[in-house]
């Protein structure tokens, strides 16, 4: 027996001695309020304090905690329950997979350090990785770990109030059940058989036997998918199989699943399974893919290329241009690096399914798997776990089908973790861009033509290849007036991994080309850059490319406003330190960004239900699912205020799609105003039957104390006595129309707009990059919750950040956290945000989106830095050390 002390009582377990801490505290202890993110030592989700200081779990074995002191989240601790007030407070938890990390890392350090300096909280911090917060809300948090009092709102006071998320405090306290932290106590284990070649045709031998050698309950193929194996997220394309039919198109698709006892899946070596490989000539890139006689991948793609989108609009007139910029950029993959791995269980039910996992999509989930499995949607239920990020990653069904095929096969509740690399080499990806583009201004440096040729990486499958095509041409020429734009685009098929949805559907890579263009034109021009883009800033009355006015909520021009003291103050420091320095060098780049929220040109309703029962429940039936972002929070606010009652009154429903009606999928940006609105919708439909059945004005005043319902106007209080349940639904459906055949049309009902300022220092010795300071200013049009909007904006820039300098996924090389970088505490800067507040008549109080928008103009803010700091265009992200060396150094020796 092991014996430790475990959150101050003595434990002892017969744990083997080199298993991880972390699987003891889970699995023996079921205290899984230590995540695990790696099982690598990356990542610090497992951290704890072992005789008060932290280490990560993971890597110490448990015969090491013998004697000792083990502390976990779940401890009980006035300090801790500062630091937990402090996060709920400052916003610090979003998703909340890394919270009990970050908490326990703080602890160590305000132990022995009561007031620390920033610096110390960044470095104790520094081993934990957060993915949704940008981190300087945790730092902030930590500085200010002190008791803090909650006030919840009063009725119509929760729209514009920096509430703490309503769903925080389990993260904080640890009990937030991820995918990985619950399952029946039965449930068989799932494991992958994944493909080790990039292009190859196999052939399986005798299963039965196998299965039997290995002790396993069921070895899974393709002829065990009852249904289509397909899935797929465009309803005519369903073509990456659930498991491989004897041919695989990237490294890392499923071509078996193991089901059994846990230790007996996990004995199992690939090479233990009878899988014969024939390994074809593999296509990597789109330049190999579009080359002549090329393989064809798919049979309904010709020459590899899975969709076209395109726009064109104007003819050109006036003076001939006086300045022209032209160049080609290149992006790579990039990976979610959500700190969860997908996890999650299923369990037989009479005619279906019911899969707990985590998700942004249940809706869509339920119905991909109920065509896999060959049953009605509704013999599938989703039942989304937490979620520890998605980004667009967590759209696409992943574990889903698996889970449910083995579920009704054995007819017992089976679940499956992905290990990270499991994760990141399975799941979809930033889709790596060649973009070239051409960009005119006149003297005055009004921009006059936009041209823009860019393919994007699909990867082996379609995913959300098409989505991205179409996206992007409306986007591409940035949020200006240019009279004529000609955009075409294309989504390739490849051998590699696929790419999906990302924060942003292909707006960033164009963004970094089309901002790099503008600086050119200022440059030739002798413009200053904000002035270039003030100048050219898109604003109400504006028509858009695709030919749509924006008739409100159009606030860049007031973003840029916003900016400009900080704009100067960077030029105005950078002019001064480099006066000084050869070596290091500061500099000033700017970037601005449109995107619109919600679908492209396709319906993505959202509805919401809300029931005020006879004894005085009011429950809100919310189907969007809160990776982080905190619409389960937002939406609350804004039904509460539609509603007229306080959010205490309230009681949640989140997120089951038996009990839910559908919210749509959490992505483009579009929960806050489409499902916003919905939630809006609802509370004043029900406000309407309420005033209504008490004969009252929408001037009166609502109350719901000791479940009596309180009606108040001039004719004084009364109380309204129901019989049954009162329920209102809201339903929203953004106004769109399609694009013709020019892309032209309205592709979105409203679009988020943003400038960004990056202030970098480039050590030209080591083309080493360090950004000091990024100031956003964003049009929100409503912040429904300030502390919420601001961790998107966050989070947004770390995310851009790590686009812009680190973040570089390579099939089979940087399939973990420690090959793929992204950033720690000590790489994101001080940031700086202008909320800014023109109001979209569509949103719910003039609320739009926020999530993606805040991504989008980081990377070439902090490329225009680097150019303005060296000299040096770098138009390939991302800006690894090495590249900027090389263009610093190798190129100017070359004649
Ligand atoms: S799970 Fe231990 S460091 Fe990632
Ligand atoms: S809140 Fe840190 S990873 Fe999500």
């Amino acid at each position: 027996m092991i014996r430790f002390l475990l959150n101050g009582a003595p434990v002892a377990t017969n744990a083997h001695p080199f298993t991880p801490l972390s699987a003891t505290l889970r699995d023996g202890f079921a205290l899984t309020g230590t995540k695990i993110g790696c099982e690598a030592g990356d990542c610090g989700a497992c951290t704890v304090l072992l005789d008060g200081a932290q280490a990560c779990a993971c890597l110490v074995p448990t015969a090491q905690a013998e004697g000792l002191r083990v502390t976990t989240i779940e401890a009980d601790e006035p300090l801790l329950n500062q630091l937990r007030a402090a996060f709920l407070a400052h916003g610090a938890a979003q998703c909340g997979i890394c919270t009990p990390g970050m908490i326990m890392a703080a602890a160590d350090l305000l132990r022995r350090d009561p007031v620390p300096c920033r610096q110390a909280v960044e470095d104790a911090i520094g081993g934990v990785l957060c993915r949704c917060t940008g981190y300087r809300a945790i730092v902030e948090a930590v500085l200010d770990a002190t008791p803090h009092s909650v006030t919840m709102p009063g009725a119509g006071a929760a729209v514009g109030a920096a509430i703490a998320r309503l769903d925080g405090m389990p993260k904080v306290l640890g009990t937030d059940r991820f995918g990985a932290d619950a399952a029946p106590a039965d449930a068989l284990w799932l494991r992958v058989v994944r493909s080790p070649h990039a292009s190859a045709r196999f052939v399986l031998g005798d299963l039965d036997a196998a299965r039997v050698a290995l002790e396993l309950h069921a070895i899974l193929t393709h002829a065990d998918v009852p249904g289509v194996n397909g899935f797929g997220i465009m309803p005519h394309l369903k073509d990456q199989p659930v498991l491989a039919e004897g041919l695989v198109r990237f490294r890392g698709e499923a071509v078996l699943a193991l089901v059994g006892e846990r230790d007996a899946v996990a004995r199992v070596r690939d090479a233990d399974l009878p899988i014969t490989w024939e390994v074809l000539p593999a296509i990597h890139g789109v330049e190999a893919a579009l080359a002549e006689g090329a393989a064809q991948l798919h049979a309904h793609a010709e020459g590899n290329v899975l969709v076209h989108g395109h726009l064109a609009c104007g003819e050109l007139a006036g003076a001939p241009a006086a300045a022209e910029a032209v160049a080609t950029f290149t992006t790579g993959f990039v990976e979610h690096a959500y700190i969860e791995p997908e996890a999650g269980f299923a369990t037989p039910t009479p005619n279906g399914v019911a899969i707990t996992a985590c998700t942004q999509a249940p809706y869509m989930d339920r119905e991909e798997t109920a065509r896999v499995l060959g049953v009605p949607e509704d013999a599938v239920r989703i039942i989304p776990s937490a979620c520890g990020g998605g980004f667009g990653g967590k759209l696409d069904v992943s574990i889903q089908p698996l889970l449910a095929i083995a579920a009704r096969k054995l007819n017992r509740a089976v679940r499956i973790i992905y290990s990270r690399t499991e994760s990141m080499a399975s799941t979809t990806k930033r889709h790596p861009a060649i973009l070239h583009a051409r960009m005119e201004a006149d003297s005055d440096g009004r921009f006059r033509r936009y041209e823009l040729d860019a393919d994007f990486n699909t990867g082996a499958y379609a995913s959300w290849g098409p989505t991205v095509a179409n996206r992007v041409p409306v986007h591409a020429s940035g949020p200006y007036r240019v009279p004529q734009v000609r955009n075409r685009t294309r989504a390739i098929y490849t051998n590699d991994t696929p790419a999906g949805a990302f924060r942003g559907f292909g707006v960033p890579q164009a963004a970094i080309a089309t901002e790099s263009l503008v600086d050119d034109l200022a440059e030739q021009l002798g413009l200053d850059r904000w002035e270039i883009r003030r100048r050219n800033a898109i604003g109400h009355g504006d028509v858009t490319p695709s030919g749509q006015v924006l008739h409100a909520s159009a606030g860049l021009p007031q973003c840029l406003d916003a900016l400009k003291p900080d704009w100067d103050a960077m030029l105005a420091e950078a002019a001064a330190f480099n006066a000084g320095n050869a070596r290091h060098r500061l500099g000033a780049g700017i970037a601005c960004m449109w995107y619109g929220c919600g679908n492209t040109s396709l319906s993505n309703p959202s509805r919401m239900r809300l029931e005020l029962a006879p004894d005085g429940t009011l429950t809100l039936f919310n189907g969007a699912v809160d990776i982080g972002q905190g619409s389960t929070t937002v939406i609350a606010q804004i039904c509460a205020d539609a509603l007229g009652l306080p959010l205490d009154a309230f009681r949640f429903v989140i997120g089951d799609t038996a009990l839910t009606p559908d919210a749509g999928k959490t992505s483009a940006s579009r929960q806050t105003f489409v499902s916003g609105r919905a939630a809006y919708e609802a509370g004043r439909a029900l406000r309407h039957r309420i005033l209504q059945l008490a004969n009252a004005g929408d001037d009166a005043r609502l109350s719901l104390d000791n479940g009596l319902l309180t009606i108040t106007d001039q004719a004084g209080p009364r109380i309204l006595t129901l019989h049954e349940p009162l329920i209102a639904e809201g339903h929203y459906d953004p106004p769109t129309t399609s694009l013709d055949a020019k892309g032209q049309g309205i592709p979105y009902a409203t679009y988020g707009f943003a400038a960004q300022a990056a202030l970098v220092r480039v050590d030209t010795a080591l083309g080493l990059t360090k950004v000091l300071r990024i100031v956003a200013a964003q049009d929100v049009g409503r912040a429904i919750n300030p502390t919420l909007t601001i961790g998107q904006i966050h989070g947004g820039i770390a995310q851009g950040l790590g686009l812009a300098l680190m973040e570089e996924f390579i099939p089979g090389r940087t399939e973990n956290l420690h090959d793929y970088l992204i950033p720690t505490a000590g790489d994101v800067p001080d940031i700086k945000v202008h909320l800014i507040e023109d109001p979209e008549p569509e949103g719910p109080f003039g609320a739009k989106g926020v999530g993606e928008p805040a991504l989008v103009p980081t990377a070439p803010a902090i490329l225009g830095a680097i150019r303005h700091a060296t000299g040096v265009t770098i138009r390939q992200v991302p800006v690894l050390p090495h590249r900027l060396w090389e263009a610093l150094h190798v190129r100017q020796l070359q004649p």
